[in-house]
């Protein structure tokens, strides 16, 4: 598949540009080259609906025509404009991003410097890049995924590393390198209006006849997102005990992690028990990663002179018999503070 071969483009892209020709939606910063104006449309796009950002956009323009009047704002009016759209460090980014753009003389015109503005990411890069400049480089958002797996069929998971670089090679390969503010364009709100996410278009779909996912039954599976597994985080205390050289341990039991090992005093979540000593903390906040969880563990050293009276399940050891038990990794690393 190459874009330009004898100066014709591919099929997709033909057909593509024919559609938004038709069907392409006017927006009121459509057929601007402003790149000032494109950039807020993009950062006010990826926090609400066209319909509210079109508001959005013509109050933030009224208020800050220009890069040097957005640079030249306080804060508290920029945040007071982004007012309703949240997420307010988009606005301190794009506040900082203008102030380095009039430092610079000016909007940086090629992806790289583009990128180099605070909060600017490949997609924003692209996208500005390619509206205002002409800069040949596909804009990926999660439209141009949705319509490219289903039109090829590809059900790479657009979530990972693999998804990003599969997907945005073929938007690069797609992209006819003279037309590339239209076809992002394009991209988008096709996939906005035709190929939405829950109910598309296919009926009257412009590319019915080559829609792989619409062929094999595939529209409501594609694109693939890779379920990621939610980490829950779990906070454990422990307090290591020393009295007359012993110490305190329990043998954890089943139904929860680390079946069958031991461990010193812990608390998991509430107060921390009243010992008749002070503590003093060994470590704080350790990171521990399991398969499906994470823990976070404070150690503490407790050392009273007269013996405490230990929750059910604890017994007295020798520390030197301490080998002898086995314990969770994470239990090895607060040993071996104590060691010290
Ligand atoms: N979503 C984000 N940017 C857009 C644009 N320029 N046109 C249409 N939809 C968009």
């Amino acid at each position: 598949m190459k874009t330009e071969v004898d100066n014709t483009i591919v099929p997709f892209t033909a057909t593509l540009l024919k559609w938004f020709a038709q069907y392409g939606r006017e927006l009121p910063w459509r057929g601007i080259t402003d790149p000032y104006g494109i950039w807020v449309s993009e950062v006010i796009l990826q926090q609400t609906r066209i319909d509210q950002g079109r508001d959005y956009w013509l109050r933030f323009m009224d208020r800050f025509p220009t890069v040097e009047a957005l640079a030249a704002a306080n804060e508290d009016d920029v945040l007071l404009q982004w007012q309703g759209l949240g997420y307010y460090s988009r606005a301190r980014n794009m506040h900082a991003a203008a102030r380095q753009i009039v430092e610079q003389g000016g909007f940086p015109r090629t992806i790289e410097g583009l990128r180099a503005l605070k909060g600017v990411g490949d997609y924003t890069a692209a996208a500005v890049g390619s509206m205002a400049f002409g800069l040949p480089v596909a804009a990926v958002d999660g439209n141009v995924y949705r319509v490219l797996s289903r039109h090829y069929g590809i059900d790479v998971p657009i979530n990972t590393v693999l998804g990003k670089r599969t997907f945005g090679a073929l938007a690069q390969e797609l992209l006819p390198r003279d037309k590339a503010s239209a076809f992002n364009q394009a991209m988008m709100d096709f996939g906005a209006t035709w190929c939405t996410p829950r109910s598309p278009r296919c009926m009257d779909c412009p590319f019915a006849q080559t829609c792989e996912a619409l062929h094999t039954g595939r529209i409501s599976v594609l694109p693939v997102k890779e379920k990621k597994l939610t980490v829950k985080e779990r906070r454990f205390s422990y307090i290591y005990i020393r009295h007359k050289g012993r110490t305190a341990l329990r043998r954890r039991q089943p139904g929860d992690i680390w079946q069958g090992l031991w461990e010193p005093l812990m608390v998991e979540d509430g107060p921390l028990p009243e010992l008749g000593c002070p503590l003093s903390t060994l470590a704080s906040d350790v990171k521990h990663v399991l398969t499906h969880r994470v823990l976070r563990a404070d150690f503490y050293l407790a050392e009273p002179a007269v013996r405490p009276a230990l929750p059910e399940g604890y017994q007295w050891i020798e520390e030197e018999d301490i080998v002898n038990y086995a314990v969770p990794r994470l239990v090895e690393k607060l040993l071996q503070l104590v060691k010290r």
